[in-house]
């Protein structure tokens, strides 16, 4: 009988589906991200392991696992925490839940692009605070996303979708940059190609939606948020690690942008100090996938996954290994 860890709780749709192939899935019962080394031993001569973006899998945890482990189904489109030549050097195939999340990670997206442009956290806070004293002309101003440039930055699948929401939801002009060109999308959407420094200069909201890669870490920096305008806001729902949060911090107590929405941070849990004081700031516990429809939805490709690695056939979402 193939053996399955699933390294935290997840929704149970997925969990069923392994207990209904007559698997032996044990799944870790802690709250929060399983210490490492009873990760290690957890995972000790399973065949596949349901892994979470807060598990580092390394050659280490591979090893561990044992030389029967055939596949880690990583829950998450990002894959960062996993070490992709690793898994090649031992045959183990890696797999994550792309699609699936796109639409509630650009709606979150959006929240948060609504949020910080009309204040909302501010607000609440401030009527919460009994500061409310009646209707006035100049209270708590914000910013319309109605006919102002978006740039986003990365045009995969989630930066394609907020694109569209922008376009036909708000009628905002679009500016983009991604590795590649793609002239089809930009005739549909009226978007324009440009390179990063260019787009930063004429955006009013930028939007992250890069993997973590060794060439996108810090791609936003003091260097960066220089180039943008000091009018312009900056929201991130991809990883932390691409913007330089010690940098962002000092660009947002000095001017430099007007505000920034973050989902995501550089050595989460934490964050850099001083962005949780700062009003122009926006943050959300990593949590732009977090549906109830779409973890499920997540949960059940993960264990899809599985069951076709152990099963011979190859998984639906397997990631390419270098
Ligand atoms: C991912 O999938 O990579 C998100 O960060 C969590 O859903």
């Amino acid at each position: 009988m193939s053996k399955v860890f699933v390294t935290r709780q997840i929704p149970e749709e997925g969990i069923k589906m392994l207990a209904d192939k007559g698997y032996d899935v044990a799944v870790a019962q802690q709250d929060g991200a399983m210490e490492r080394g009873q990760l290690l031993k957890a995972v000790a001569g399973v065949d596949a392991v349901l892994a979470l973006l807060t598990d580092k899998v390394d050659g280490e945890l591979l090893d561990a696992a044992g030389k029967q482990l055939k596949i880690v189904a990583n829950y998450a489109v990002g894959y960062d925490n996993i070490d992709l030549a690793a898994a090649k050097e031992r045959g183990v195939m890696i797999s994550n839940t792309p699609e699936v999340l796109s639409e509630t990670v650009a709606e979150h997206t959006f929240a948060l692009l609504l949020a910080i442009a009309h204040r909302i956290v501010e607000s609440d806070t401030f009527m919460r605070g009994g500061k409310y004293k009646g209707w006035g002309p100049m209270l708590l101003l914000g910013r319309d996303l109605s006919h102002k440039t978006l740039g986003v930055v990365g045009l995969g699948r989630i930066g394609s979708l907020v694109v569209k929401h922008a376009v036909r939801g708000f009628d905002m002009n679009v500016v983009y940059y991604d590795v590649k060109q793609n002239p089809a999308f930009e005739a549909e959407y009226g978007a324009r190609y440009m390179q990063l420094p260019e787009l930063l200069r004429e955006a009013d909201f930028v939007s992250i939606h890069v993997p973590l890669l060794p060439t996108t870490k810090h791609l936003m920096g003091e260097k960066e948020f220089a180039l943008m305008k000091n009018t312009a806001y900056l929201v991130n729902t991809s990883r932390g690690p691409i913007v330089d949060e010690v940098a962002l911090v000092h660009a947002l107590q000095s001017g430099v942008i007007a505000g920034a929405a973050l989902d995501v941070f550089e050595s989460e849990p934490k964050m850099a100090p001083g962005l949780e004081k700062l009003d122009n700031v926006i943050i959300t516990p990593h949590t732009a996938s977090a549906t109830i429809e779409t973890r499920a939805k997540m949960a059940q490709l993960a264990a899809e996954n599985i069951i076709a690695a152990l099963e011979g056939k190859t998984p639906p979402t397997l990631v390419a290994t270098k």
